[in-house]
C-alpha cells in the first residue's frame, strides 16, 4: 500500500488523539509537526518519533502531501490557507473557519489550485453512526420526520486548562459542538434547507477552573446558549440545543422520529456506541453495529480516508463542502435570532457516501 506522507500544525490538546489515531491506519504516516510555539512542537515530536520543526520548514517537505490543521479556530483559515498556497491537501479541525465570508473563500482557493479540503468532524464515519445510517437507508423508521439534537453543558472551562478560545469569536457552543451534531445530521438525513434560532449570552465573563491559569477570568463574546431548528431539504424537522448555560439534563445526543419508528443515534463526538431501534409502538431495543471504528479514538479517520480517495481518485467524504454547508447552518442560529427570522441556506451538499460494512479497524475502501 502507498502510504500518503501527513504533516500536522498545532500541537495542542487535541493533536495527541490525532498522532495515536493516526497509527491505526496504514494508508497514511506522520512525517512532521510543527507549531507557533516551540515547546509544543518539540514534545509531540519526541513523543511520536517525527522531527518537530517551524511552519514554513514543514510546508516545504516534499514527503508530506497532506497537512493537518489542528490550530485554534481563530486561526484555522489564516493556516488552511498557507497549506494551499505551498501545494497540500488540507485536513482542517473544525470550524473550517469562524464565518462564511473566509470558509468561502478557502474553498475557492482549493479550486483554483486543484487542492482538497477536508475537515473535522470525522466521527460520523465511526462504526455508530455508519449503522443509524444504514438502518435510515433500510428504511427501519420509515421516512424520517422529526428528531432532536442536544449538546448541553457546564462549560469547558471546567477542564480545558486554556479554554478562552471558546468564549471568543470562532467559539462558542455551536461553532465547537454543533459541527459534531450537524455534520452526523446532514449525513443521517441529507442537506438542510432552513434554520430558525434564538441565543442567548446570560454570562458576560467566565472561571478558569483547572490548571496553572485557575481562578482567570475570560470575557464571553459570543452567545452560550443557542436553541431552534434545523429543516432538512427531506421534510424533517430536528429541534437543536448547543449550550454551556445547562448545570445537568437526561437528553439522548441526537433521536430521530421516522413514519415507522424512532432511532437514538450515539455521541456524536464518539465514535462507536450504542444504537436503539424502536417500532412504533414497541420498546427499545440495541442494534448489532454493522461497521468498523467503533471502540475507542479514530479522530484522522478523515485524513485517511481522503488519502485513500486521493489514491482512488474519488470524493473524500469529512469533505470541505459537507463543513461549509454545515458552518452555512451554524451560522444561521445567530442571524435568525439576531434578525428574527427563517434563514434559507444558499450552499448545499449530498451526503457523503456510507462506508461499506463490515470492514475491520483501520480499512476505509
Ligand atoms: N481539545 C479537545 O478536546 C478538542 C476536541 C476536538 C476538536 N478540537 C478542536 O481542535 C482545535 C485545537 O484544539 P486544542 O484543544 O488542541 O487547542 P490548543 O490551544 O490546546 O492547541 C492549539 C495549538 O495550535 C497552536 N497554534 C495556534 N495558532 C497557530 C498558528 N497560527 N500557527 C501554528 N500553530 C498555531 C497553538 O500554539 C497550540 O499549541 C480547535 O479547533 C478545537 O475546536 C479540540
Amino acid at each position: 500500500m502507498t502510504k500518503i506522507g501527513v504533516g500536522v500544525i498545532g500541537c495542542g490538546v487535541i493533536s495527541r488523539a490525532y498522532m495515536t489515531a493516526m497509527q491505526r491506519f496504514p494508508n497514511i504516516e506522520l512525517r512532521a509537526v510543527a507549531d507557533m510555539r516551540t515547546a509544543p512542537a518539540e514534545a509531540r515530536g519526541k513523543e511520536f518519533g517525527v522531527p518537530a520543526m517551524r511552519v514554513d520548514q514543514l510546508l516545504k517537505r516534499d514527503d508530506v502531501e497532506i497537512v493537518v490543521n489542528l490550530t485554534v479556530p481563530l486561526a484555522h483559515t489564516d493556516v488552511s490557507r498557507a497549506i494551499l498556497n505551498a501545494g497540500k491537501h488540507v485536513h482542517s479541525e473544525k470550524p473550517l473557519g469562524v464565518d462564511m465570508a473566509e470558509a468561502r473563500k478557502l474553498m475557492e482557493l482549493a479550486e483554483q489550485k486543484g487542492l482538497r479540503i477536508g475537515c473535522a468532524p470525522d466521527t460520523f464515519l465511526g462504526g455508530g453512526h455508519q449503522t443509524a445510517r444504514k438502518l435510515i437507508d433500510d428504511g427501519a423508521i420509515g421516512s424520517p420526520v422529526a428528531g432532536t439534537a442536544i449538546f448541553a453543558r457546564p462549560g469547558h472551562e471546567l477542564w480545558h486548562p486554556a479554554p478562552g478560545f471558546y468564549y471568543l469569536r470562532g467559539g462558542g457552543p455551536m461553532l465547537d459542538m454543533g459541527p459534531y451534531y450537524i455534520t452526523d445530521l446532514v449525513q443521517l438525513l441529507g442537506p438542510i434547507a432552513s434554520v430558525v434560532g434564538s441565543t442567548s449570552r446570560p454570562r458576560q465573563e467566565r472561571t478558569i477552573a483547572t490548571g496553572p491559569l485557575q481562578g482567570s477570568k475570560i470575557p464571553v463574546e459570543v452567545s452560550t446558549h443557542v436553541a431552534g431548528m434545523l429543516e432538512f431539504v427531506s421534510g424533517a424537522v430536528i429541534s437543536v440545543l448547543m449550550s454551556f448555560d445547562v448545570p445537568k439534563h437526561n437528553h439522548t445526543p441526537i433521536e430521530i422520529y421516522g413514519t415507522a419508528g424512532s432511532l437514538l443515534v450515539p455521541d456524536p463526538n464518539r465514535f462507536g456506541g450504542e444504537v436503539m431501534l424502536a417500532k412504533t409502538g414497541g420498546e427499545w431495543a440495541a442494534q448489532p453495529l454493522t461497521h468498523a471504528h467503533t471502540d475507542g479514538e479514530f479522530r484522522s479517520i478523515g485524513v485517511a480516508e481522503m488519502a485513500a480517495a486521493i489514491n482512488a481518485n474519488r470524493p473524500h467524504r469529512a469533505s470541505g463542502a459537507l463543513a461549509l454547508h454545515v458552518l452555512e447552518a451554524m451560522e444561521a442560529f445567530q442571524l435568525s435570532s439576531d434578525q428574527g427570522r427563517r434563514i434559507m441556506l444558499e450552499t448545499t451538499v449530498e451526503r457523503p457516501a456510507m462506508l461499506p460494512a463490515g470492514r475491520a479497524d483501520g480499512q476505509i475502501d
